[in-house]
């Protein structure tokens, strides 16, 4: 599959998928929101990618937001239906092995929201983050009031949203919307490194676990702890349980084959 406005790369169990328009500060336009999800379908089946990175080219921004070029001339419902074609979104949070947002520079809107449906973020000293879409007169459209709202809650959230104020790497991690704050240069190297620690553990816990901690925002608590119960066990039925206690008795590194 050639791509034109993403680049797609694995090595050693991590793939990293690159948004790369740096010219428009990385926009997602619909064409590159199509090449994201092809991509994600085409990771989802290969055994080789344990782990995915979601970064944007260049020095300067992450992901700028939605393409606002493609704003104009739409009405409600066109926009309408080009979302429906194309909810990276959504195929990003259920995106079944861990994906970590590398934010290595302007974090907005629309990439803020594509951050939002993440696992892990890590975001360089100099990088802003921001809700700005209420400065144009429209509101977060892919997720962000619902998923900032969870992670930072309904005040900082509100803040965000409503002023449209960008905040620098510091107070975002200060307010739980990013885990942590690197300097510029060491960026891919801890988020490389932190990907290499989670690649080595089994395939089929990250996906048990990654699925159980999103049960908590989408289930009460009871169902919640039962779809827990249900997903530890399931656990208990592949090999790489077994590879990994046996591993811890004999004293050994465990070595998971995602069986
Ligand atoms: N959609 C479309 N084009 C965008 C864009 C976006 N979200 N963000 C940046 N660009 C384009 C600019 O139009 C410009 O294109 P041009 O060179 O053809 O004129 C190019 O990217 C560089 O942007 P520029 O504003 O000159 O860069 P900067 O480094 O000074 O500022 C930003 C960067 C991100 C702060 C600024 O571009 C910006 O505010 N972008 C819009 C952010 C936004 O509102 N996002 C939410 C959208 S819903």
């Amino acid at each position: 599959m050639v791509y034109q406005n993403i680049l797609l790369e694995t090595n050693e169990r991590i793939s990293t998928l690159t948004i790369n328009r740096p010219d428009k500060r990385n926009a997602l336009n619909q064409a590159t929101r199509d090449e994201i999800l092809q991509a994600l379908n085409s990771l989802n089946r290969s055994a080789e990618t344990r782990v995915l990175i979601v970064t944007g080219a260049g020095d300067k921004a992450f992901i700028a937001g939605a393409d606002i070029g493609e704003f104009e001339g739409r009405t409600a419902l066109t926009q309408r239906e080009s979302m429906k074609g194309s909810r990276i979104f959504d195929a990003l949070e259920d995106f079944p092995k861990p994906v970590i947002a590398m934010i290595n520079g302007f974090c907005l809107g629309g990439g803020m929201e594509l951050a939002l449906a993440c696992d892990i973020r890590i975001a360089s000293d100099g990088a802003k983050l921001g809700q700005p879409e209420i400065n144009l007169g429209i509101i977060p459209g892919g997720g962000g009031t619902q998923r900032l709202t969870r992670l930072v809650g309904e005040g900082k959230a509100m803040e965000l949203i409503l002023t449209g104020d960008l905040i620098d790497a510091v107070e975002a991690k200060a307010i739980g919307l990013v885990n942590d704050v690197v300097p510029a240069r060491e960026l891919q190297d801890r988020v490389r490194g932190l990907a290499g620690r989670i690649a080595e553990k089994s395939p089929i816990a990250l996906r048990m676990a990654k699925e159980a901690v999103k049960t908590a925002s989408r289930l009460n608590l009871r169902e919640g702890l039962d779809r827990e119960t249900d997903l530890f066990s399931l656990t208990f039925a592949s090999e790489d349980k077994t590879e990994g206690v046996r591993a811890f008795l004999e004293k050994r590194k465990p070595d998971f084959k995602g069986r």
